[in-house]
């Protein structure tokens, strides 16, 4: 059965020793056993806070990208097998911002997909339309595209370690939620396109996050839903209450 997660995207923020407080402020908080936290750091970070955790369950780390080549003259950028190299599990590819300020396409994610999995990381994948497409009511057919270009061409014992976070990018940092009903309905799409493609079984399995202006005070409402399975956590995964009272709300 699939797992509830609840993931902290900290994007760039924090300095060294505000990243070191907030991972023992949530490791020594309560954690129920069935929900699974993800902390999506910076680079620089996860080595450190990865020792720290070594002894801490069911806290995991995330790194918020990777390079698509395997190695070589990428001045600046960090490949999959570095991350795995530190024990690190977890990979966050095609978060919106991402894709609109370093250009990244779904054939380019496709790539950094087929990478990470090959080197052994999980893939939280991200997907969600901009204001303009929800406008038109054509969010369906955008999110399908993002994962059938980047995703659908993977086996199903691969797609096995994807996890879903279904972003709308109209809700990010924007304190604008989607309803429940909205998560739920695109959830359930998703769930139904990976049903689709590879079977009842693996589309039962597939945690789908929902991810955009999360907070303590909304979280509960939107894990209720059937389909929805946990959060990818922007803002609010920066302090460690509020955090944990997200990671309390399923
Ligand atoms: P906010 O929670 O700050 O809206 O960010 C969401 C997000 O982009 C998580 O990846």
């Amino acid at each position: 059965m699939r797992k509830k997660i609840a993931a902290g995207n900290w994007k760039m923020n924090l300095g060294r020793d505000q990243a070191v407080v907030l991972t023992q402020d949530i490791a020594e908080g309560s954690i129920p056993e069935d929900v699974h936290v993800i902390l999506g750091t910076p680079f620089i970070y996860l080595h450190e806070l990865n020792a720290m955790l070594q002894d801490v369950k069911g806290i995991e780390l995330a790194a918020q990208n990777c390079h698509q080549m395997p190695s070589g003259a990428y001045t600046g950028e960090v490949s999959a097998s570095m991350l795995k190299s530190i024990g690190i599990e977890y990979v966050i590819l095609g978060h919106s911002e991402r894709r609109m300020y370093f250009n990244e396409s779904d054939e380019l994610l496709r790539a950094k997909v087929d990478i990470a999995l090959k080197e052994g990381l999980k893939v939280i994948f991200c997907c969600g339309e901009p204001l303009e497409i929800r406008e038109a009511n054509s969010q369906n057919g955008y999110v399908s595209r993002q994962l059938v270009n980047s995703l659908f061409h993977l086996s199903e014992a691969d797609f096995s370690n994807i996890v879903i976070a279904y972003e709308p990018i109209w809700a990010i940092g924007t304190g604008k939620t989607a309803s429940a009903e909205q998560a739920q309905e695109m959830h359930a799409f998703i769930r139904a396109l990976v049903q689709e493609k590879y079977s009842a079984e693996t589309a039962v399995d597939l945690s789908i996050l929902y991810g955009g202006s999360v907070k303590s005070a909304n979280a509960s409402e939107l894990f209720a839903n059937p389909d929805v399975d946990g959060g990818l956590v922007g803002g609010a995964s920066l302090d460690a209450q509020g955090f944990l009272s997200i990671i309390n709300a399923f």
